[in-house]
């Protein structure tokens, strides 16, 4: 992994590291596992808080931050593009009279059902193992951090809503997307209050450590990069939703099922508006499309809550995604499947009349699943030590990873 540490780049100056702490994280990173579907991340670690500076800033990303890569020109395609989205894409918006509601699947308090309800509920689960909670919760606070989300889209230069209320069709849809994607959140949180069976302090303070993090995907404001971004994202939480709901049904809750794949089917749907996007890029601007899709590739996608922290652990994201791979949530796998699922959905294999840049990228693309694979496979065949490790979010709680 190349990675030049220069202490005068603006992530060190906007976050006031200092650069003697460099070495030292330097080194950290190469005594990192390969763990290829998570953004590599270099972390501070505890001495942030213990040097008493900002507190509320938990471990964090050193990316060098790159801005505005999207040649200005290129500004006119996505402006040109306005009439196309509006038929594609704000199609694959729904109704909000046709929306579910988070009511719609939890105990109602107007009602004087409510309590036996919340009862059930309750007794539903007893029956469902620690493990899951952690991956449940994770996913939640992962949808609770939708302002970030709703931030990035607009850093991305050509179709960020410009006011707040902007009348552009890339406008209407980043506003009604988030609109669709705070059921999601909400949903969980309210479930797994009723639950009762996690510290609901300890995720309301990831929460709002996340949210105060933000994330850092390395899409440059460049709106190409952020389409690919979207696009793998909402294919990774399809299939995460899923997963819980295949489990869930497993360990006999239906309802919770339920809840978990009514999430996931707007993940698909949003998978498909952002695919499209990107599928038009490429019949625009093959050359373009294709160099940007190897560009996010080569730096790997990383998680929308990456920068996750309860205010205790360091690593709680690494054990967070141990749990979610241990239990088949999601997978090194899934990272593999999705790449390809992309190259086959653009049908990167098909482009013609590149040049010979974007033949190298399309080379790149294309070999990039089984090679994928194969590294996988290798750090599946390292013996693994179990370990079991307590998470705040469950009373501390022991968990494998
Ligand atoms: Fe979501
Ligand atoms: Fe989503």
């Amino acid at each position: 992994m190349a990675l030049k540490l220069n202490p005068n780049a603006p992530f060190l100056r906007s976050h006031n590291l200092s650069p003697s702490a460099l070495p030292a994280m330097a080194n950290n990173l190469s005594l990192r596992s390969p763990k290829f579907f998570i953004a590599s991340t270099l972390r501070s670690g505890s001495k942030v808080v213990e040097n008493g500076r900002k507190p509320f800033m938990p471990p964090r990303e050193v990316h060098v931050q790159v801005t505005h890569s999207m040649p200005p020109q290129k500004i006119e395609i996505f402006k040109s593009m306005e009439q196309w989205a509006e038929e594609n894409i704000l199609v694959h918006l729904k109704p909000v009279e046709k929306c579910w509601q988070p009511q719609d699947f939890l105990p109602d308090p107007a009602t004087d059902e409510f309590e036996e309800q919340v009862k059930e509920l309750r007794e539903r689960a007893k029956e469902i193992p620690d493990d899951y909670f952690v991956v449940l919760i994770g996913d939640m606070i992962t949808e609770e951090a939708l302002p970030t989300y709703q931030t990035m889209l607009n850093t991305l230069d050509g179709v960020r809503d410009e006011t707040g209320a902007s009348l552009t069709s890339w406008g209407i849809w980043t506003r009604a997307w988030t609109a669709e994607e705070n059921r999601h959140g909400d949903l969980l949180n309210k479930y797994l209050y009723l639950s009762g069976r996690v510290d609901m302090k300890q995720i309301e303070k990831s929460i709002q450590y996340l949210i105060g993090s933000g994330m850092d995907p390395r899409t440059e404001n460049n709106p190409y990069l952020g389409f690919i971004y979207t696009s793998f994202q909402e294919r990774a939480t399809f299939i995460s939703h899923g997963n819980t709901a295949r489990l869930a049904k497993e360990y006999g809750d239906l309802k919770l099922a339920q809840i978990c794949g009514t999430i996931a089917s707007d993940e698909k749907r949003h998978e498909t508006a952002y695919t499209k996007i990107v599928e038009k890029l490429f019949e625009i601007d093959p050359d373009g499309t294709v160099l940007a899709f190897a560009d996010m590739m080569k730096k790997k996608i990383s998680m929308p809550a990456h920068l996750m922290y309860d205010g205790k652990d360091d690593n709680l994201f690494e054990n967070f995604s141990g749990v979610a791979q241990r239990l088949g949530v999601y997978t090194a796998k899934d990272y593999a499947d999705i790449v390809e699922f992309l190259v086959g959905r653009w049908r990167i294999e098909e482009l013609s009349g590149l040049s010979g840049e974007g033949r190298k990228a399309q080379d790149y693309v294309c070999g990039l699943p089984p090679r994928i694979r194969k590294l996988e496979e290798r750090a599946q065949g390292r013996a693994k030590e179990a370990r079991s490790i307590p998470f705040s979010w469950i009373h501390d709680r022991q968990v494998m990873i």
